[in-house]
């Protein structure tokens, strides 16, 4: 199984959309995957959610780790199941999750982890468990700045916590890549990011998709954004 960490420090860049269409595109390529919630905010719980209110969370897993088949549910998609997110998730051990993993390993291809956009022990619980920690951005006057705190904390972590952590950088919401290109060249010039090929474009199919709670890949399967989403999730797949 290939662990794949959602996060960086600034809300809204697309976490959680990546999130759960990243998941539906490693399905789509038949790929068994294993959703978990980690933002309090539960946002792609809902987005998945073919249960209801009550039953098992993130937080007890987190009380429980040995305990995990309790809190793995299936979703209305075959190939996508869900560790739901709980609005009073909280803790203080950042080996949990990795070691609930452990047990579940060989029955997922992939295990994509939504976070908040904050690095605290809860968020630390997907880094420690992840093989990559995947970096949602919008190419702004601010990402710059932005990508220097990740990469602050990127090398601090790895270098006392887990050193197979390896990070990657794609940039969401792209409009126009040639207005981009000035942005994108200054902080390649400047940096050796590890900035993917993919792009994924601005559209407002996201937020269709989004209001009926789909994929882009199901709402619309021919629009660019849906392909940029299968082109990341055939990139991560190597
Ligand atoms: N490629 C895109 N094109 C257009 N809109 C997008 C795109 N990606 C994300 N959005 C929109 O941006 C908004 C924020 O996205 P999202 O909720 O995924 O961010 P987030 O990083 O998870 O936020 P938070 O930090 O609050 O968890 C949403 O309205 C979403 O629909
Ligand atoms: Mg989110």
């Amino acid at each position: 199984m290939k662990t794949i960490a959602i996060a960086n420090l600034k809300g809204g860049v697309g976490k959680t959309t990546t999130t759960v269409n990243l998941a539906y595109s490693l399905e789509y390529l038949g790929k068994k995957v294993l959703v978990i919630d980690l933002d309090p905010q539960c946002n792609c719980t809902r987005f998945f959610a073919r249960v209801s209110n009550q039953g098992n969370t993130i937080d007890g897993l987190l009380r429980n780790p040995e305990k995990i088949n309790r809190m793995i549910y299936r979703t209305k998609y075959n190939g996508i199941d869900i560790i739901r997110g709980a609005s009073d998730a909280e803790c203080e051990d950042p080996h949990l999750l990795k070691r609930a993993l452990e047990h579940r390993n060989k029955d997922y291809d992939f295990c994509v982890i939504d976070t908040r956009p904050v690095f605290d022990t809860l968020t630390r619980n997907a880094f420690h468990a992840a093989d990559i920690l995947l970096t949602p951005i919008k190419f702004d006057n601010y990402c710059r700045d932005n990508l220097a705190l990740v990469e602050h904390f990127y090398d601090e972590y790895v270098l006392e916590e887990n050193d197979g952590l390896e990070w990657m950088i794609f940039a969401n919401m792209v409009a126009n890549a040639k207005a981009q290109r000035k942005t994108m060249a200054d902080i390649l010039d400047k940096h050796n990011y590890p900035i993917l090929d993919t792009c994924i474009s601005r559209s407002a199919v996201v937020d269709n998709a989004l209001g009926l709670y789909k994929p882009v890949l199901k709402h619309r399967k021919n629009s660019t954004v849906a392909l940029d989403y299968l082109e990341l999730a055939k990139e991560l797949i190597g």
